[in-house]
């Protein structure tokens, strides 16, 4: 595998591949790679015939600045993994790279609506810095396709949407949750818990099943369900943010008929803030 530093260099390892016709397919993230990003390229290598992952924690997108600066980095042990799934291409880059005029002074994407509710509510100006280094990704990768979790449902929306309106002419495709035999979310995140915050942590998705139960029996009052849901969490020890029952196509509000819903939900359990969902495809 090769790792790949600027944007000159990547547009000079691509041009070829591109010329001769093949697919690229593009997974990016910000490192500290787990199993459920190894499920992301597993698909980009049966979507594509070549397979481009980026690794730049992006400043951008962190409210927080102290987030920022504790975000695991693990280079070295995520250039192995991306070896050992046999990526071809690991592009790197330095701040440099991404924002040339500093990052206060770029161009920023924003998409509107979608950006400003659930964890937008909660992290002012976050989804402006991922549709921002997303879109920019995009244009120096040009892949034919990119792969994104569903763990983050709300940002997969925002980089659809993003790509729509943008006439990008990229494959945006979404990938199943990839969990802990006990089903807690894989997360980059989750190394923050102490072990008895990891016990709680499962109290996440099982309240979010729990409110999928209720939907499946018949409960139709989301409101209640929702409190239902910011108790639970409460109850395991988490400090909620937000529990919500919306629709799957658009995040829109729910209302009664056939839709397919999705609930959502963010807490923190000591210094981690934890995000899950759960899609519910038949009511
Ligand atoms: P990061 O958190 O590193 O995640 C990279 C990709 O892996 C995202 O598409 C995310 O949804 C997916 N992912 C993370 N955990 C997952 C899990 N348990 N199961 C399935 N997919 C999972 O998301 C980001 O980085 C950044 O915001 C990024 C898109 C790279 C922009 O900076």
């Amino acid at each position: 595998m090769q790792t790949v530093l600027t944007v000159t260099a990547l547009r000079e390892k691509l041009r070829p591949l591109r010329e001769a016709g093949k697919q690229i397919a593009f997974v990016p993230t910000m490192g500290n790679l787990h199993e459920g990003h190894m499920r992301l390229i597993e698909r980009a290598h049966a979507l594509g015939d070549h397979v481009v992952v980026s690794i730049f924690v992006n400043p951008l997108q962190f409210n927080d600045k102290r987030d920022f600066d504790v975000y695991p980095r693990t280079l070295e042990e995520d250039t192995d993994k991306l070896a050992e799934n046999g990526v071809e291409i690991l592009f790197n880059p330095g701040l440099d790279q991404i924002y040339p005029q500093g990052m206060e002074r770029s161009t920023k994407i924003e998409v509107p609506e979608l950006s400003d509710i659930l964890c937008g509510h909660f992290r002012p100006g976050h989804f402006v810095g991922v549709a921002t280094v997303v879109a920019t990704l995009f244009n120096i990768v040009q892949p034919d396709v990119a792969v994104f979790g569903e763990k983050d449902y709300q940002q997969l929306l925002i980089i659809r949407r993003m790509a729509a309106d943008l006439c990008m002419p990229i494959d945006i495709v979404g990938i199943e949750t990839v969990r802990e035999p006990d089903g807690l979310a894989m997360s980059s995140r989750n190394r923050y818990l102490s072990g008895e915050e990891r016990k709680c942590a499962t109290g996440l998705y099982r309240t979010l099943q729990g409110a999928r139960e209720l939907i499946l029996g018949g409960e139709t009052d989301c409101r209640d369900i929702e409190s239902f849901g910011m108790e639970e969490l409460t109850k395991a020890g988490f400090r909620p943010e937000y529990f919500s029952i919306r629709q799957a196509k658009d995040l829109g509000e729910a209302v009664k008929g056939g839709q397919n819903l999705i609930i959502l939900a963010a807490g923190w359990l000591g210094k981690a803030r934890l995000i899950d969902n759960l899609l519910i495809n038949s009511v």
